[in-house]
């Protein structure tokens, strides 16, 4: 007979193994598009089939699969309906993991089928399957490009209230965020601070999409935006430079030639403004947060290769840090186990 105990871990492990197809399976759901056809009131299997094109007894199984993982309820007629849960993969939720979903069911998503290829040979399985860097497709894929800074904003989203509440930016009148993508962090950020002005900095493919975004946010006098390579300059004079969610794209030694191309450009009362996530600040968190980081650190791997892209420990970033020439004047940890490092130049 089996231990008990043997048994719990053996379909414990099943459920690790097969957590990919749950993972399939809501990208599936987002793909044709269930979210918004459930968003109006519960309907039937048969008649969501038609309305988005699928086989109704497959599209019946589909549905029933996630109603143990509360993405829909299955109510007493037979209809199906989206839960709390499910509704974070409407387009208009704030936040929403909609453009994630996306991410993962194209070929972002995609490199993990290589990923042995990547512990084996520490090369990025992105590289590998398309045979170009992330942010070279991106330049190159528009359409891509808008899904990815879909997906960022929507991070972004999660994260903005703590930022507000723990950081003041009121001191800084001139600011630079560095890898701005679409311009919703200086949007939101300028909204709130009236007193400054602000430049996005991008690659010229995102450009357009944070100018559009500044038109829209009504902040057309207050923030422009440079296309530019932040290996090689960024606008120099401001007060602050942000770098949010920059560092972890990138391997030790490019991450460091990013600080010191900001702190060449800033004045010597200038900051620079580090917020990535902390992976030693969130793994004493026993509610599961900490397995963010551990996976979003695998998620650069498959993406940047072992050279490149990494989630950090507040140590590994003060040696960043101190490469470029800089110090950690503040670091904030925030509750989600995000930190915003405020750091200035070493005097001496
Ligand atoms: C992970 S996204 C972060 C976007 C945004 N800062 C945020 O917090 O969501 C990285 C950004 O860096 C930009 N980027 C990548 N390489 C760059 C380069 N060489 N020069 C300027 N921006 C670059 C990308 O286009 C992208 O918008």
């Amino acid at each position: 007979m089996l231990h008990p105990r043997l048994r719990d871990d053996a379909t414990r492990m099943r459920m690790l193994l097969y957590g990919q197809l749950v993972s399939k399976t809501v990208c599936t759901a987002v793909q044709l598009g269930l979210p918004e056809a459930l968003a109006g009131g519960p309907r039937s299997a048969e008649d969501l089939a038609r309305e988005v094109e699928a086989h109704p007894l497959a599209l019946r199984r589909l549905l029933r699969a996630l109603v143990p993982f509360e993405v829909f309820t299955e109510e007493a007629d037979g209809t199906f309906a989206l839960t709390g849960l499910g509704t974070t993969l409407l387009p208009d939720t704030p936040g929403t993991a909609r453009p994630s979903a996306l991410l993962l069911a194209g070929e972002v998503g995609g490199a993990w089928g290589e990923f042995e290829h990547t512990v084996r040979t520490g090369e990025s399985a992105f590289r590998l399957i398309n045979d170009i860097a992330l942010f070279e497709h991106l330049e190159r894929r528009p359409e891509r490009r808008e899904v990815f800074d879909r997906s960022q904003e929507a991070g972004l989203r999660l994260e903005l209230d703590e930022i507000f509440e723990a950081v003041t930016f009121d001191r800084y009148r001139r600011i630079v965020d560095v890898g701005g993508g679409n311009g919703h962090l200086m949007c939101e950020l300028l909204l709130r601070t009236p007193g400054s002005t602000g430049i996005v900095v991008d690659l010229p493919g995102t450009v357009p999409l944070a100018e559009k975004r500044i038109v829209e946010g009504g902040l057309i006098d207050r923030c422009t935006t440079t296309a530019g390579d932040f290996f090689s300059s960024v606008t120099p004079g401001a007060d602050l430079y942000i770098l949010s969610h920059i560092l972890h794209d990138w391997g030790d030694d490019s991450a460091v030639s990013i600080l010191r191309t900001c702190a060449a450009a800033m004045p010597p009362h200038g900051r620079i403004m580090v917020i990535d996530l902390l992976t030693d600040a969130a793994a004493d968190d026993h509610g599961g947060r900490h397995r963010l980081p551990a996976l979003m650190d695998l998620y650069m791997l498959s993406l940047f290769g072992a050279d490149g892209g990494r989630e950090r420990t507040g140590g590994e970033f003060g040696a960043l840090l101190a490469d470029a020439g800089l110090e950690a004047e503040e670091t904030l940890v925030l509750p989600s186990g995000m930190a915003v490092i405020t750091a200035r130049p070493i005097i001496g």
